[in-house]
């Protein structure tokens, strides 16, 4: 049992499972995972519009590697997520690989569908994602 203090300023405190019990709190589960997509979604949605294929992929990955991780801290969740992660991830993937707008706006809808789909069955259709309606971000069109 090693019960020295870990982190700056050992903020880290307790024996070595009191302090991967702190990490886990500190890291997570769901929630700000979901913040994140939430972020990336709209940068997508903007890329797209943009015709930024290359950053459009970029934020398509992300929101994979981000949901996939968070699943991993969240199993319980992982049956509602399974249709967004094995179909409409690579749909979207697809659209963006194609650079196509028409196929981009038709796996924005659907993938939007299968981001409420996920919030309905985990008992939180008051989470109602739709496509931004204003330019909030950072990055800029071509
Ligand atoms: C597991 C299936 C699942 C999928 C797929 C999913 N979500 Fe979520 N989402 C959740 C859960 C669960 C929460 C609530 C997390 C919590 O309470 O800890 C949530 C919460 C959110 C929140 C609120 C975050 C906050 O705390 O402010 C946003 C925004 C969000 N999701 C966006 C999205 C977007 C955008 C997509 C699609 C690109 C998506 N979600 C797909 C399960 C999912």
């Amino acid at each position: 049992m090693d019960n020295r203090p870990a982190g700056a300023d050992g903020w880290l405190q307790g024996d070595t499972h009191r302090k991967f019990d702190t990490m886990a709190a500190h890291l997570r589960g769901m929630d700000m995972a979901m913040v994140e997509i939430g972020h990336r979604y709209a940068e997508l949605y903007w890329a797209g519009q943009d015709g930024n294929w290359a950053y459009a992929a970029y934020q398509v990955d992300k929101i994979r590697t981000s949901l996939e991780l968070a699943l991993v801290r969240r199993p319980k969740r992982s049956a509602s997520a399974e249709p967004f992660v094995t179909g409409l991830i690579p749909m979207m993937q697809q659209a963006v690989s194609a650079q196509d707008a028409q196929q981009f706006a038709g796996a924005f809808e659907t993938m939007t569908v299968g981001c409420n789909t996920c919030h309905a069955a985990e008992d939180l259709a008051h989470i109602r994602i739709a496509p931004p309606v204003q330019r909030t971000v950072i990055t800029h069109g071509p």
